[in-house]
């Protein structure tokens, strides 16, 4: 299978390659940067110097097309939208991570995005690729929208009790998020002097990962749920950390929790559930995944208030982008689901 990325300069662009060389099944057809183009790869990565001689290419679709059984496109939201029709047309396997092709409805583009959706008729074509939800509709799909690293940690946290209809309809998500987040693109958002040692609320309201935090959770519930979601730059260059508030209809107890969330999750690969009696770590940490694909989650249950509190840690890099990229190409191309994603985290950090 030959596998090619367009935008591979980028973060994720970066560790899918980092995922890709420890894949046994694959070859790496072509690497896309505009600004690098001709350049090793490992200048651009230099964790990868020693591990590849690859070199980029130019931002050429046609070359890629030509070339390529899959195609990621690690490009920002905006620009997807450009190259993925003419993929789709020649019917090539994609898996975007852009925002270009998660939501089903057109008029969401509009009230999210502020744009119009140039091509409505495609939204339907795309997975949205989480594969705890949608493992067999990746298995057969060819084309897939991964999701964003907020709405991944956060639907993952909250699926089980939306799922058993458990919650009233107003959820709250308090996500914190690393630099990476942004992406390797410098901005004065990001910029060091102005990043380190931050705990920066920003977009307290209206953040566009709700949209599709909202779609999916409200499919799971069957009716529409309302997701108020604020996120918080805080100071790490990976990892998100999600905690996420919601109220039970009826009294319940941690068990009827710990049900919920075993059934949901059992046998998933890279879902682990902590929820420790002992020791540093009772909860899931980003710092716990950072450089592995796994997803930790965790729950609490105030019984005086009827609150539960569902935490989701990740590494947005990888189970945010990447790793879970990877995970859906696996179940496309029928491989061990696995297969390229057995990295423990590192420890410590
Ligand atoms: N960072 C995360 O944690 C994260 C998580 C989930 C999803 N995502 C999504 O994944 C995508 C990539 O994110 P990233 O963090 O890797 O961004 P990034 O570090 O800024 O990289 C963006 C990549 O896209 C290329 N690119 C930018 N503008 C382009 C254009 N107009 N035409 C062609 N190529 C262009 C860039 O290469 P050249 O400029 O050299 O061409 C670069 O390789 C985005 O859609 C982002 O929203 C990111």
């Amino acid at each position: 299978m030959k596998i090619s990325i367009m935008g591979a300069s980028g973060y994720t662009g970066g560790e899918l390659i980092r995922l890709l060389l420890n894949h046994s099944k694959l070859e790496i057809a072509h690497l896309t940067s505009r600004q690098y183009k001709g350049e090793y790869v490992y200048r651009v990565h230099p964790n990868l110097r020693g591990l590849t001689s690859l070199q980029f290419i130019d931002h050429d679709l046609e070359r890629v097309i030509q070339d390529s059984d899959l195609i990621f496109t690690a490009v920002p939201h905006g620009t997807a939208v450009k190259i993925i029709p003419k993929i789709v047309e020649r019917g090539i396997r994609v898996i975007d991570f852009s925002a270009d092709f998660r939501l089903k409805n057109s008029e969401d583009y509009r009230l999210w995005y502020n744009y119009e959706h140039p091509h409505p008729e495609l939204l339907e074509k795309f997975v949205y690729g989480i594969p705890e939800l949608y493992r067999e509709e990746i298995r057969r799909a060819k084309f897939v929208s991964n999701p964003g690293c907020m709405a991944i940690s956060s639907i993952l946290a909250l699926a089980p009790i939306v799922k058993e209809n458990l919650v009233e309809d107003r959820i709250i998500v308090d996500a914190k998020i690393a630099s990476s987040g942004s992406g390797g693109k410098p901005s004065l958002f990001t910029h060091y002097s102005e990043r380190y040692n931050v705990v920066r609320p920003y977009k307290l309201v209206n953040h566009r990962h709700t949209a599709e935090i909202e779609q999916e959770l409200s499919k799971l519930n069957k009716k529409k749920l309302k997701i108020c979601m604020s996120p918080h730059a805080v100071n790490m260059v990976r990892g998100i950390l999600v905690t996420c508030h919601s109220f039970s209809k009826e009294n319940i107890n941690l068990s009827r929790l710990w049900k919920a969330y075993r059934s949901f999750y059992a046998n998933e690969p890279f879902i682990r559930l902590i929820k420790d009696k002992k020791g540093l770590y009772r909860y899931p940490d980003p710092k716990m995944i950072i450089g592995s694909n796994f997803c930790d989650l965790g729950f609490d249950y105030d019984e005086r208030s009827k609150r539960i509190v569902s935490l989701g840690a990740l590494d947005n890099l990888i189970k945010g982008a990447s790793g879970n990229a990877l995970q859906c190409m696996n179940l496309m191309l029928g491989f061990d689901e696995r297969e390229g994603l057995n990295l423990p985290a590192l420890h410590p950090l």
